[in-house]
């Protein structure tokens, strides 16, 4: 299929191309580098070509091939076609883009629509082909009765002929018994003015870069505003950013200096905001939120004897209970579960010896509690919280399962789900059967040090890092019950993922242990017609 075949050029007209849809690009960028064509300023996210001549050399194959590219643009669902001189729309032109869901092909003069141009549009929501006139002959039949029984909203359908019909609505025409001699499509001259915008109803875009490395990201709430606290182990600091309501961007608030800092969590108690400096050298300390002083002070340290290398810190609640956990990673190092006692945190249970923990997560499984600790050593481990002892006490393991960096959990539709990251292989997507931990999907792993869950207004994603490519970002889709690729981006060694949401916008931080940290938003395209 051919939906934009056109080269050759229309002299002077203005032309205009953005390639909104970042991904679109980066992902032709990873086979061959996109050559940004001489009339035209390109960035990662758009071509903007205003003024050309004519259509750029790379620009009518690219296009015809990303439109053509069918599986590979699962996620494309606007597509704009304005204002051009396109006469014809052919067989199955938007083949491939299931989830397509907008549709302009406004001002065009289009006059003969094939009758199965829209064949796999099973998402079609929005149809809109003002301004142009069809020729409402039995060609159009077809287009008749697909009118009436689609469920997508088309705009009117206007005739420029037969005669009787002229300017008239298809929908108004009460018989098609006009001989049809020729069922081919004219040959059309396609689209020499060609004005094409993608985007993606949802999208990731960058809205501010943060100059330095980071490790973690953690976001917390006081008193209405939203706060983000960032380690930053080269700078020594665990830096905190406050939400800025009218520059609508994070800012430095304060920050925490130590050394070798590795993880910056933040606890909340009774209105009182502590961080949790987890540190290579030096010990781990927690900081308190000063209200007179405006920033965070030392408040205690951790108890650190049998940590040596901490690498996560997990916090979580049982039966009202604050209760935080340091998973060690170094070989003679002990994870340690710390609670509050009203004035401060103290080691309260030491877990498994000579494992090397990467990560530990909280997970209630059927109302009980559990802790899920992965390690370098062995298969991820799951500990089970007894009530009478109250203490955790080993309950199973993830069998075949070995080198898991990570296990985060996540919940859809009251259901149970965990993500094991994999550095090499593949990481896994599980679903949880009230019995046991079953492999719902395996996600290849190119370097992943995090594999990240999160959820905006009811989209469910998965942020899958990588050390040597692109880093993808993959979407749920709740017919197929999988998660399928949606958009990737470049991170360099990213090492976590963080959704921050405030003012009804959402965010979502790449830690960057080589590069800039940056600040995604997710946005979702308004369409309404
Ligand atoms: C080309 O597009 C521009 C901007 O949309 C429009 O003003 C112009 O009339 C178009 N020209 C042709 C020949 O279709
Ligand atoms: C329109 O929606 C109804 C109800 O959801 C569905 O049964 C029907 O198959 C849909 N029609 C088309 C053409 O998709
Ligand atoms: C925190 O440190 C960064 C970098 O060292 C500096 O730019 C920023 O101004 C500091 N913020 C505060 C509130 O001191
Ligand atoms: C909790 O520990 C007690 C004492 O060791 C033991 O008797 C009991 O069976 C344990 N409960 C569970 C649910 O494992």
């Amino acid at each position: 299929m051919a939906l934009l075949r056109g080269s050759g050029c229309s002299g002077g007209s203005l032309w205009l191309l953005v390639l909104a849809a970042a991904c679109l690009l980066q992902r032709a960028q990873v086979k061959k580098p996109v050559r940004c064509p001489g009339t035209c300023s390109c960035t990662k996210e758009s071509i903007i070509c205003v003024g050309s001549p004519g259509v750029p050399r790379i620009v009518p194959s690219d296009i015809s091939s990303l439109l053509a590219g069918g599986p590979h643009l699962p996620s494309l669902c606007f597509v704009l076609l304005n204002s051009n001189s396109f006469t014809v729309i052919r067989d199955d032109a938007f083949a491939g883009l299931f989830h397509l869901e907008y549709l302009f092909i406004e001002g065009n003069k289009i006059e003969t629509i094939s009758r199965n141009a829209f064949r796999g549009l099973r998402d079609l929501t929005h149809l809109d082909l003002r301004g142009n006139k069809f020729e409402c002959d039995c060609k159009a039949k077809w287009l008749f009765l697909w009118l009436k029984m689609t469920n997508s909203t088309v705009s009117d359908v206007l005739c420029i002929g037969p005669a009787d019909y002229q300017d008239k609505k298809l929908n108004d025409v009460t018989s098609f018994d006009y001989e049809c001699t020729t069922t081919g499509i004219q040959n059309a001259g396609w689209g020499l003015n060609l004005s094409l915008i993608r985007a993606s109803c949802q999208d990731f875009v960058v809205h501010q870069i943060l100059p330095y490395q980071s490790v973690s990201v953690d976001t917390f709430n006081s008193k209405n505003d939203v706060y983000v606290a960032i380690a930053q182990p080269n700078m020594e600091n665990c830096m905190v950013l406050e939400w800025d309501h009218i520059e609508m961007n994070f800012r430095s608030y304060d920050n925490i200096t130590g050394q070798s800092i590795v993880g910056c969590k933040a606890i909340l108690i009774d209105d009182q905001v502590f961080v949790v400096v987890a540190q290579l050298f030096g010990g781990s300390h927690i900081y308190k939120y000063d209200e007179s002083w405006t920033k965070f002070v030392k408040f205690q340290d951790i108890e650190v004897s049998r940590i040596s290398k901490p690498n996560d810190i997990e916090l979580f609640q049982i039966d009202s209970e604050r209760f935080f956990v340091i998973a060690d990673s170094s070989k003679a190092g002990l994870s340690t579960v710390y609670k509050w006692n009203n004035k401060g945190f103290y080691s309260y249970q030491s877990l498994h010896e000579w494992f090397r923990d990467t990560d530990a997560e909280f997970v209630d499984i059927d109302g009980k509690s559990h802790l899920i600790l992965s390690s370098r050593s062995q298969v991820p481990i799951i500990l089970q919280w007894n009530k009478s002892t109250k203490k955790f006490v080993p309950h199973g393991e993830i069998p075949n399962m070995e080198d898991v960096l990570a296990v985060k959990s996540f919940k859809m539709e009251n259901t149970l789900y965990i993500t094991l990251t994999r550095f090499i292989g593949d990481s896994r997507v599980m679903k949880w059967n009230s019995k046991q931990f079953v492999e719902i999907q395996a996600l290849p792993s190119r370097g992943a040090m995090t594999l990240q869950p999160f959820s905006f207004k009811n989209n469910h994603y998965l942020a899958l890092g990588s050390d040597y490519t692109f880093s993808q970002i993959y979407q749920w889709d709740n017919e197929k019950k999988l998660f399928r690729l949606f958009k990737e981006i470049y991170v360099q060694a990213p090492r976590s993922f963080t959704a921050v949401s405030t003012d009804r916008r959402d965010f979502f931080f790449a830690s960057s242990f080589k590069g800039n940290t940056q600040i995604f938003e997710h946005i979702i395209v308004d369409l309404s017609l």
